[in-house]
C-alpha cells in the first residue's frame, strides 16, 4: 500500500488526472428515522465554483455533511477524486484533500488568531503557510493575537476559512459563509474566492446570497426536497434567471 493508501484506508486511490473531482450519486441520507436526502445526483469537475442552492431545509447542509460522513447513514456513491468514500471514516476524508467550512464555523473561542492557524494538521501536501494565510487575509495578520471570542463575524468565517486552506485541502465545501455578514466583509470573501480558484481550488458553495455567489459560479444546482432538481450554467442564468428566482421563492 501507498502512504496515501494507508492514511485514507483507500487502497484503491489513485491521483485522478480526469476533470471530476466529486461526483454524488442517488445519494440518501438519514439522521435516525428520518429520511433527509432522496436520491442527490450531481458533479463538480476540478477547478469549477458550483453552487447549491434551494429554499430553507431543502437539503444543502445535509448534502455537505453526507459528503463528509457527518449523518446517521447513507446509500448511494459519494466519488472524491476518483475514489468511493461511502465507506471512508469520517476523520479519514478530509485525508482525501476535503475541506469543509460547517455553518457553525467551528473556531477555538480561547485561542487567538494565530493558534487557530497553527492547530490544523496538515493532511496533504500543499497546504498554505501562515505567511500564505495573511497574505490572502490581510485582517488575520492584523488581528493575529485576538482571541476568538473577540473577532467580529466576518473575521471569524475569514478564519474558519483560512483554518481549512491550512490542511492542504483541494476541495472546499463551503456552508453559508457570507450569512449575516456586512457588504464589505461579503466582498472581501468573494475576492477570496477568486483567488482560491485561480490557485486551482474546486469549490461547492451553499448559498442564499445569490447576488455574491453569481458572479463566481461556473454552474448552479438547485435542491429541493432532498434532491437536485436543476442544474443551471454561468452562459444559461441570463437567459433562466426568472426561472431560477421562481424556484428559490426570491
Ligand atoms: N440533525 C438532524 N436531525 C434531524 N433532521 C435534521 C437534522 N439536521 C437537519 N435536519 C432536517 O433535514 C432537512 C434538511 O436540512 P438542511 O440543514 O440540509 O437544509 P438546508 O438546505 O441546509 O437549509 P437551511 O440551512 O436553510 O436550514 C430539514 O428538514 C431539517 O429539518
Ligand atoms: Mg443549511
Amino acid at each position: 500500500m501507498n502512504q496515501l493508501a494507508e492514511q485514507t484506508g483507500v487502497t484503491h486511490y489513485r491521483d485522478h488526472d480526469g476533470a471530476e473531482m466529486l461526483r454524488v450519486s442517488d445519494l440518501h441520507a438519514f439522521y435516525g428515522e428520518s429520511h433527509i436526502l432522496h436520491g442527490v445526483d450531481f458533479e463538480v469537475r476540478r477547478g469549477e465554483l458550483v453552487t447549491l442552492l434551494g429554499r430553507n431545509g431543502a437539503g444543502r447542509s445535509t448534502t455537505l455533511k453526507s459528503i463528509m460522513n457527518m449523518v446517521g447513514r447513507r446509500t448511494g456513491s459519494i466519488m472524491i477524486n476518483g475514489n468511493e468514500t461511502l465507506d471512508v471514516k469520517p476523520h479519514r476524508i478530509p485525508r482525501l484533500g476535503v475541506g469543509y467550512c460547517p455553518e457553525e464555523r467551528g473556531i477555538f473561542a480561547s485561542l487567538d488568531v494565530e493558534e487557530n492557524l497553527l492547530l490544523p494538521p496538515t493532511v496533504r501536501s500543499g497546504g498554505m503557510s501562515i505567511d500564505d494565510i495573511y497574505a490572502m487575509f490581510p485582517n488575520l495578520y492584523e488581528r493575529r493575537r485576538s482571541q476568538g471570542t473577540r473577532l467580529s463575524g466576518g473575521e471569524q468565517q475569514m478564519l474558519a476559512m483560512a483554518r481549512i486552506l491550512r490542511t492542504g485541502a483541494r476541495l472546499l465545501l463551503l456552508d453559508e459563509i457570507t450569512e449575516g455578514l456586512a457588504p464589505v466583509i461579503v466582498q472581501a470573501l468573494g475576492e477570496v474566492l477568486v483567488k482560491l480558484k485561480e490557485r486551482g481550488m474546486t469549490i461547492v458553495l451553499v448559498e442564499q446570497n445569490f447576488r455574491f455567489a453569481a458572479p463566481l459560479a461556473d454552474r448552479h444546482y438547485v435542491m429541493e426536497h432532498g434532491r437536485i432538481i436543476e442544474e443551471i450554467s454561468a452562459a444559461e442564468l441570463p437567459s433562466r434567471r426568472e426561472h431560477l428566482h421562481s424556484l428559490l421563492g426570491v
